[in-house]
């Protein structure tokens, strides 16, 4: 049993090669009872800032899981910052055990640090890197990723730098420029529920958001920006072997009450 979040693709393409029984964690989330049993049970997902996004946080401390083999795969696009053991420290601090916790860097899809365009044109060996943590799983393998010092004074530079960002970076991060066309998708994809569609144009409202860009990378017509700089404000990202249905249905909330 495997659980993933995914805002383009990434995570849910890794997961989807490592599992069968896939289980949407923006889905899950709504579970009335959140108690799992399996023989392994792994949660995917990306980092954001080197850690768990706060939406599989809040999973995680809801539920419940009954297994000897609980295992977390992290993707990264470019620096994890001790993301594996930021999030064993997390998992410990809930009272969940891993046995296994592996990073995997594929394309970076942070807008304000890359150019879309750029990321997907390096080879960062991603099925390589799939096939070993296939293979490690299967083997039911005992091991955290390493860390080093410089991961770590990564994470805190990066601590120290958020803490003077102000206080409206996050609370102020997209508009939706006059191309919008009311297509719904920003709405369909938001796994917080942050858009409503009237007379064919969208609002964005930032409570719950996550800034997991999944409206932005998703929007057609390329209608909503971010109101920091963007490398490219002309290109956008979702892994090839993801259609944008499956993220969608991963994360569609329209039945769910905010
Ligand atoms: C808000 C945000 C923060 C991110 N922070 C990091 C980070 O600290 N380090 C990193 O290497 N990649 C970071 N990324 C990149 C993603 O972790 C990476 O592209 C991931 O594979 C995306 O997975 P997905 O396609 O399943 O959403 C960040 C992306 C976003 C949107």
């Amino acid at each position: 049993m495997l659980f993933y979040f995914t805002a383009t693709g990434n995570s849910l393409y890794a997961a989807k090669q490592l599992e069968s029984k896939l289980v949407s964690i923006a889905q899950a989330i709504h579970d009335v009872s959140k108690t799992y049993t399996a023989d392994k049970i792994g949660i995917v997902c990306p980092v954001f800032g080197h850690e768990v996004p706060t939406l599989v946080r809040e999973f995680l401390e809801q539920s419940t899981f009954v297994t000897p083999y609980f295992y977390m795969i992290l993707t990264y696009g470019n620096r994890h910052g001790g993301a594996s053991e930021l999030a064993k420290k997390m998992l410990e601090e809930i009272g969940i055990t891993p046995s296994y916790i592996n990073v995997l860097l594929m394309v970076d899809n942070f807008l304000p640090g890359f150019d879309m365009n750029q990321q997907k044109s390096l080879d960062k060996k991603v099925e390589e890197q799939i096939r070993k943590i296939q293979k490690d799983l299967e083997a039911e393998k005992h091991y955290i990723s390493p860390v080093t010092d410089e991961d770590r004074a990564a994470h805190r530079e990066y601590l120290a730098r958020r803490a003077k960002m102000p206080a409206n970076a996050f609370t102020d991060m997209y508009r939706i420029t006059e191309k919008c066309i009311g297509c719904e998708i920003c709405a369909k994809i938001c796994p917080k529920k942050c858009f409503t569609v009237k007379e064919q144009k969208s609002r964005w409202n930032s409570e719950g958001c996550m800034s997991c860009m999944a409206c932005i990378h998703a929007c057609p017509m390329m209608a909503i920006q971010m109101n920091m700089p963007e490398k490219n404000t002309k290109a956008r990202y979702r892994n090839e072997n993801i259609s944008i249905c499956e993220i969608i249905d991963a994360n569609n909330q329209s039945e769910i009450q905010k």
